[in-house]
């Protein structure tokens, strides 16, 4: 199966300039609570990587495109390529990646203005589905942020559509408009449709048809105007997710709003529910995939904090809960940073102090267990197969290799 799937890619090599213009993953499915590919059961297991598309972290060399107002550039190649090896060195299957999807309102987004398409955004973009393809990760994306941050979100579709509000007026009960506005609503179908047709310049596929892209989430964190309401319409979360099953037959669907709203679980066009945990709490974790079994969807933890800064629960029982439950599609912790590649001598940091610097020989042996646990729930959930605690972690070189084929394994 493997070798044939090698060949298939080799025979593709001499077609066309592209090493594999066909799509060499095979799409995941659902059937009830359980996801698969080609017939075998598949979990999701991963990192977030939010600034695969546009990051502000680093500030790049002069004349690189730059957004000053909020540290906005594009990441390296060399960056988003060690992303996906340290992927698989994690054991993980997959990464969810805010801007790989979300990508508005920002002079260097895919749409920096209302309808104004800026191919230059899907380079990093293209070029992250690419190398996940081929180092077989697969991508989470979502389509909006509920926030008002450098890389895009609900409040620049409201902006365009004349309603002057910014992150300053998230209690004002007008940014519902977002879900229920259909000039709006058809701006951001406009949106998603520029986005999932987009054709990739590495690899030839379309989004929609790269099965890479496993999933699209109808939002990151979608709320209404009161913190925790969870009140993203279902009728919106439908017609979301109708418009892009439309487009993309192939992809699953997840629900976008921040908690398990109970009356979206009937939504016949939405695969997948989630939640996000700050700090982890496995009673919320155990009641919310109880509801979601109940109506014979997957249940996802979308993000969570790794480090136990915020308190809460054990890691090790959160992650119990979610290998002993199998109606958990897997789990995906808050977040990523490598090395600023190609110079590799540092590690990117992010503010938050939730940054994962995978191998970094600074990290505290507090940090690396965290690692080693991570890695060996990864490795158990994506596998079935129990590794050591103190198993070493694999190497990722940096700069990470380009692979230009599909290969099973890195
Ligand atoms: C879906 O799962 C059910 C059991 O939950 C099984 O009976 C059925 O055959 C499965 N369908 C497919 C298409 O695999
Ligand atoms: C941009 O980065 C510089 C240097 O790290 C920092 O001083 C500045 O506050 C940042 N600006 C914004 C808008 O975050
Ligand atoms: C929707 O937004 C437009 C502005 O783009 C506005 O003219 C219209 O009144 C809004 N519709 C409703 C129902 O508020
Ligand atoms: C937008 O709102 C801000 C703050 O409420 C106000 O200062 C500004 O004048 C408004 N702009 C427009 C075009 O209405
Ligand atoms: C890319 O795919 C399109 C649509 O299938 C096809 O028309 C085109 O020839 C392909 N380009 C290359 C260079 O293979
Ligand atoms: C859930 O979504 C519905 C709309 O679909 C909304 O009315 C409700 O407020 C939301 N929140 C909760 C907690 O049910
Ligand atoms: C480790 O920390 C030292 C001292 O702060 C710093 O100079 C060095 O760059 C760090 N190494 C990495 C790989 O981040
Ligand atoms: C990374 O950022 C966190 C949070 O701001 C900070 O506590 C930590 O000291 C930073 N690490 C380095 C090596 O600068
Ligand atoms: C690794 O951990 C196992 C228990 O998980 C322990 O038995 C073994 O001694 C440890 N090995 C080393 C080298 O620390």
């Amino acid at each position: 199966m493997k070798l044939d799937l090698f060949l298939l890619a080799a025979a593709g090599a001499l077609a066309s300039p592209y090493h594999a213009s066909r799509a060499l993953l095979s799409p995941v499915t659902r059937n009830g609570s359980s996801l698969s590919v080609d017939g075998a059961p598949w979990k999701a297991v991963g990192p977030n990587i939010y600034w695969l598309g546009l990051d502000e972290n680093v500030i790049p060399p002069a004349g690189a495109p730059f957004d000053p107002a909020n540290n906005a550039s594009y990441p390296t190649k060399e960056r988003i390529t060690e992303a996906m090896a340290t992927v698989k060195a994690l054991g993980g299957t997959m990464a969810r990646a805010h801007t790989l999807g979300v990508s508005t309102g920002n002079p260097l987004s895919v749409w920096p203005d209302l309808g104004v398409v800026n191919e230059q955004a899907f380079d990093t973009i293209d070029w992250a589905v690419y190398q996940a393809g081929r180092y077989g990760v697969r991508l989470l994306m979502p389509l909006v942020d509920n926030y008002d941050y450098y890389h895009g979100g609900k409040y620049n579709f409201l902006r365009w559509a004349g309603f002057n509000l910014t992150g300053d007026d998230s209690t004002n009960p007008e940014i519902q408009q977002f879900y229920t506005n259909a000039t709006i609503v058809a701006s951001f179908k406009d949106y998603i449709e520029t986005l999932v047709t987009h054709r990739n310049q590495y690899n030839n596929l379309t989004y929609a048809e790269d099965a890479t892209i496993f999933a699209y989430e109808t939002g990151n964190e979608l709320n209404g105007p009161v913190w925790g309401d969870e009140d993203c319409p279902a009728a919106w979360v439908q017609e979301i997710a109708q418009f892009v099953k439309g487009l993309a037959p192939d992809k699953l669907v997840f629900d976008g709003t921040y908690g398990i709203n109970e009356t979206h679980l009937a939504i016949e066009e939405v695969d997948v529910y989630s939640d996000h945990f700050y700090p982890v709490d496995t009673t919320k974790l155990q009641s919310d995939i109880q509801a979601v079994q109940s109506a014979d969807k997957v249940y996802f933890a979308g993000e969570y904090d790794w480090v136990g800064q915020s308190g809460g629960d054990t890691l090790q029982s959160f992650y119990q809960i979610i290998e002993e439950s199998p109606a958990v599609g897997g789990d995906a912790f808050w977040s990523l940073f490598g090395h600023n590649a190609p110079g590799c001598s540092t590690f990117v940091n992010h503010s938050d102090g939730f940054t994962l610097q995978y191998n970094n020989p600074n990290n505290t042996a507090y940090t690396t267990s965290r690692i080693e646990l991570i890695r060996q729930h990864f490795v158990k959930m994506s596998t079935g197969k129990e590794i050591s605690l103190n198993e070493t972690l694999p190497v990722v070189p940096c700069p990470a290799p380009v692979l230009r084929r599909w290969t099973s394994s890195y």
